[in-house]
């Protein structure tokens, strides 16, 4: 074999095969960081949690970040450290579950940029109890944050994304790769983005508009975070996790889906427990099913 006109031997072409690997890595890494600078990206419900950490994360790689979220103060509060860090930023106050203000959040966005770029459609509600014991509301609030509450923002942006080429980003759950007790208005809301994602794939072929969906796993949850109760109360979740071996940090999730915009994937699974499941339910359901099974009558989940 000839390599920059030398012949080379074994040791040589493996050589060259870890030159080549390190190169492609490092041009990946390359083009995440420029791939966002000036463009326009909004994210639903970034007040807070994993859609505040990602906020950050792009604003850093020069992106010009959209917030969004319902309480007032704490939207204004995190526009003000964000542009103290050179952060070009802006927020809309807007409730993603209705569509007269998700058409008004794009007209905003457009109003003040000009075009929009990348959609992240963030804002979630989770929920704990149940099936069985679970008031009616339960189910309709968290069929409305996540999945119309991604439909809505979804249907006013897309004209636009259209324009731009953009991209389009639906933030899933493992608990959408499987049912787990105590959760299925969550498992269903989120399954049901799946659904949404794959259709809009498909009828978004040859328009060079990026559809992608990510399936996010546990993750450290930040301080003063709400979840609906059987009786659709929202309530503080007790548990924050940080430091806990199976929970993933908000800035290494904000990182996967960094890279999955980057590289266009259409569908990323990124955690190991993620992939476990996946694989399970895939190849052992039974098996899967039990061990569920067996986790519930432990009270594990
Ligand atoms: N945390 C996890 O373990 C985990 C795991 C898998 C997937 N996820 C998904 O990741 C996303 C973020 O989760 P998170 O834990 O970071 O959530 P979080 O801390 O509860 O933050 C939710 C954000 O969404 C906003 N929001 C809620 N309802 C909204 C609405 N109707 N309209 C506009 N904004 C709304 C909230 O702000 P306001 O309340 O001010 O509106 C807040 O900024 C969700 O889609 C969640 O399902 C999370």
């Amino acid at each position: 074999m000839r390599f920059h006109g030398q012949t080379i031997g074994s040791t040589g072409k493996a050589n060259i095969l870890i030159i080549s690997i390190f190169d492609f890595c490092t041009g990946m890494r390359k083009k995440e960081s420029t791939y966002f600078r000036n463009k326009v990206v909004l994210i639903t419900g970034s007040s807070r949690g994993i859609g505040k950490t990602l906020a950050w994360q792009l604003g850093k790689m020069g992106a010009r970040v959209v917030l969004n979220g319902r309480t007032p103060d704490r939207l204004k509060v995190l526009e003000e450290e964000m542009r103290l860090e050179q952060v070009e930023v802006k927020g809309v106050l807007a409730d993603v579950t209705v569509p007269d203000d998700c058409e008004r959040m794009i007209r905003e966005v457009l109003d003040h940029y000009g075009r929009i770029d990348i959609l992240v459609n963030m804002a979630g509600l989770s929920m704990k109890g149940e099936a069985a014991d679970l008031h009616p509301d339960v189910y309709r609030m968290t069929m409305e944050t996540n999945y119309l509450g991604a439909v809505y923002p979804t249907l006013a942006a897309l004209p636009h994304i259209r324009v731009s080429k953009g991209s389009i980003l639906f933030i899933s759950s493992v608990s959408a790769l499987m049912g787990f007790s105590q959760f299925s208005a969550y498992c269903a809301s989120k399954m049901s983005l799946t659904a949404l994602a794959e259709s809009l794939r498909l009828e978004m072929t040859d328009t060079g508009v990026y559809i992608g969906i990510i399936y996010i796993s546990f993750t450290e949850n930040e301080e003063g975070k709400t979840i609906l109760d059987t009786r659709s109360r929202l309530v503080r979740k007790k548990e924050v996790y940080v430091g806990k071996m199976d929970y993933v940090s908000r800035e290494k999730v904000a990182r996967s889906i960094i890279r999955q915009l980057a590289r266009r994937r259409y569908r990323v699974n990124p955690s190991f427990y993620g992939k476990f499941l996946s694989f399970m339910k895939r190849f052992f359901p039974r098996l899967s099913f039990s061990i569920l099974h067996m986790a519930r009558r432990k009270g594990i989940i």
